[in-house]
């Protein structure tokens, strides 16, 4: 079968239905390049030395006092070092660093701003378990030539392009121009990223959910009552049973719910009162909110709709409750009364 590849697809975005000016389509190329590059080195793992973490003793913590991963760094490095030069972005900002990155006063600036959390769900590395990398593209505000971190904070309503990627067993990307979803198999061969599913489409209704379980005694008591209800099964409220998942990767969870409908919920908890969530808004909460409504779903803290949070700075954390439309709306009834 004759497939397009992405160049193509976005070619026909550009010019057959408008939807992707020339240098949105330059960085979602160069995006996707550096994509490549981090699928190749999620694909060598051990035989390159890169699981562990990194820093010298094994312990660099990054900005959300996470450990960071040997192979977080590379794929930051490889993101900012692959979208520097281009002309498309005016600035980044990456789940890596505190600030926004600059681009360099030798390289011509663009109107994008270009946020991503590089490897996604990285505690998974070690254990060869699928991880991912999530990005969004905000619009520069007019007049702005050094971006600064109140640039950045726009909802994720204003986004012009999400997406992410998923190394599994293949590498899949996928993409929203805020017309549908799809989505894209890395060709190994070809180096050519195939469109290999388009206008995906999520089911409204779901007997799938995806949380993990043992935070519940920390959890808010809607969430409780919610997920109480659904291993009630058929016996309960719901009087149908529920299957589980919890890939502890949120490009793999979300990329199960864009195949077969689910539900993914990562609520407010009171672990830590500083944070309010463990997600993070502006670059994995938002791409994937928008992306799950593009492709009929729905995405809400509980209280609002996700691409409606007015962010108050680059890391903030946010409850997420994604997915099947129905039982997104069970779960946010619940937080509202
Ligand atoms: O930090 C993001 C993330 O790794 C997501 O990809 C994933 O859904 C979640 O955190 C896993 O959280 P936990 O470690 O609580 O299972």
């Amino acid at each position: 079968m004759n497939r397009a590849t992405l160049t193509r697809f976005l070619i026909d975005e550009q010019y057959d239905h408008h939807a992707v000016p020339a240098d949105l389509r330059l960085l979602i190329e160069v995006v996707s390049r550096a994509i490549k590059a981090i699928s190749i080195n999620v694909g060598k793992g051990a035989l390159a030395g890169l699981l562990g973490d990194a820093g010298p003793g094994g312990a660099s913590i990054n900005v959300q006092g996470e450990a960071q991963k040997k192979l977080d760094v590379i794929a930051n490095e490889i993101l900012l070092e692959a979208n520097e030069w281009g002309g498309h972005l005016a600035a980044m900002a990456s789940e890596e660093m505190e600030g926004p990155h600059a681009i360099p006063h030798r390289y011509p600036k663009g109107e994008y701003l270009l946020l991503f959390d590089p490897l996604d769900g990285s505690s998974n590395i070690d254990v060869n378990a699928s991880v991912g990398t999530i990005f969004s593209v905000l619009r520069c505000p007019d007049g702005v030539t050094d971006p600064s971190e109140k640039d950045f904070l726009q909802p994720g309503r204003d986004q012009v392009c999400a997406g992410f990627a998923v190394y599994g067993p293949s590498t899949v990307l996928v993409l929203t121009l805020g017309r549908g979803v799809h989505a894209f198999t890395l060709d190994r061969e070809l180096g050519s990223f195939v469109l290999t599913r388009e206008n995906i489409r999520i089911p409204v209704d779901t007997q799938e959910f995806a949380i993990n379980l043992s935070n519940r005694r920390f959890w808010e008591a809607p969430m409780q009552r919610y997920i109480d209800e659904l291993l009630a099964g058929k016996a309960g409220p719901r009087g149908k049973d529920f299957n589980m998942r919890w890939i502890a990767s949120m490009v793999a969870d979300v990329f199960r719910i864009l195949t077969r409908g689910g539900i993914f919920l990562y609520p407010r908890d009171n672990k830590d009162p500083s944070k309010p969530g463990r997600l993070r808004l502006m670059y994995e909460a938002n791409p994937m909110a928008w992306i799950i409504e593009q492709a009929g779903g729905a995405a809400t803290t509980g209280r609002e709709r996700l691409l409606d949070v007015i962010p108050t700075s680059l890391h903030q954390r946010v409850p997420v409750m994604l997915g099947s439309k129905n039982e997104v709306a069970v779960v946010s009834g619940y937080h509202q009364s």
